[in-house]
């Protein structure tokens, strides 16, 4: 079914504001970029990966030709460079005022049996260590380093990208072709569904911690984005979302405004599930 997003967007919604995007150069991070700068505001694309950022910055401009966008390469995991990033920035800049906790090891399911995901009997420690690094500690690092200043203004957001693996089993049989635990030929490994719980609580947290400061801290669990995914697999999801469907990648683009803006203005703590239904 071709859905598109209404893209809707006002720009006067977050004119003035601007807004980090980790992870930016990924499959999602355009389309929060989209999202926020037709919403007004400035976004700054941080991430790792070079070609990546300038991918989804041309993906930005395609949509909005007047967007106001800022790259740098930032390893999140790293604190003296995201504080020394902070620091610069807000000496010729106004602070930032928004921050999304997009990045994430987030291993792709290109082909089934292509092993790029760890079976708990021989999961490799070096991968669990990265996906906590990124998806964790590196989320905490930027909400750190970012959130204290929103703190100190009395004024900010931040969304944590979680996903709906964070409130259900990841059910790895629709990683096998006939849909049997017999047959599973690549797994989700642990790390995901643990850094993806683990910012349901960092949510809760800073969202007290920073509650008096006027800093809204909410969590997006986003169902699976079609992204070509093996035939047998984007079946097997497909029974198993009410909707029947996996989600376009623009289709988050609407929440995150209404996240990072005043709509949203007394929620904070909470998460809004939006996976077509998979894990009711
Ligand atoms: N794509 C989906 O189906 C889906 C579903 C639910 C949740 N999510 C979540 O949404 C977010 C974005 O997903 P995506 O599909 O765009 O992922 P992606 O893998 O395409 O992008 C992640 C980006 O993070 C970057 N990154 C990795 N380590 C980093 C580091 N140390 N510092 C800075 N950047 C680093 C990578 O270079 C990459 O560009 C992730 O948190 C993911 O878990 C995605």
């Amino acid at each position: 079914m071709e859905i598109s997003p209404l893209r809707n967007f006002n720009k006067e919604t977050l004119a003035g504001k601007t807004a980090i995007i980790t992870g930016a150069g990924g499959l999602l991070g355009p389309h929060h970029g989209i999202a926020l700068s037709c919403a007004g505001a400035k976004v700054i694309l941080a991430d790792i990966n070079h070609e990546g950022l300038e991918s989804s910055k041309n993906k930005i401009l395609q949509v909005n030709s007047e967007a106001q966008i800022d790259t740098v390469i930032l390893d999140i995991t790293n604190l003296k460079a995201v504080e020394d990033f902070e620091k610069s920035y807000r000496k010729s800049n106004k602070y930032i005022d928004i921050l999304i906790n997009n990045a994430a090891v987030n291993p792709k399911m290109k082909e089934l049996g292509s092993k790029v995901t760890g079976r708990i009997e021989d999961y490799d420690l070096e991968e669990w260590n990265k996906e906590i690094a990124v998806g964790i500690t590196g989320s905490f690092i930027c909400s750190r380093v970012f959130g204290s200043i929103m703190a100190q203004e009395k004024e900010g957001v931040i969304i944590n990208i979680s996903s709906d693996i964070a409130i259900r089993a990841p059910d790895q049989r629709v990683y096998s072709p006939t849909m049997s635990f017999e047959d599973i030929q690549s797994y989700k490994p642990l790390g995901y569904p643990i850094v993806k719980t683990a910012l349901l609580g960092m949510t809760r947290y800073f969202a007290e911690y920073w509650g008096p400061r006027n800093v809204r801290v909410n969590a997006l669990l986003p169902g699976g984005v079609f992204d070509n995914q093996p035939k047998e697999l984007v079946e097997n999801v497909k029974k198993r979302t009410l909707l029947g469907r996996w989600a376009n990648v623009d289709e988050y683009e609407d929440v995150i405004v209404f996240l990072a803006s005043d709509s949203s203005a007394y929620m904070t703590g909470q998460s809004i599930i939006m996976d077509g239904g998979r894990s009711v």
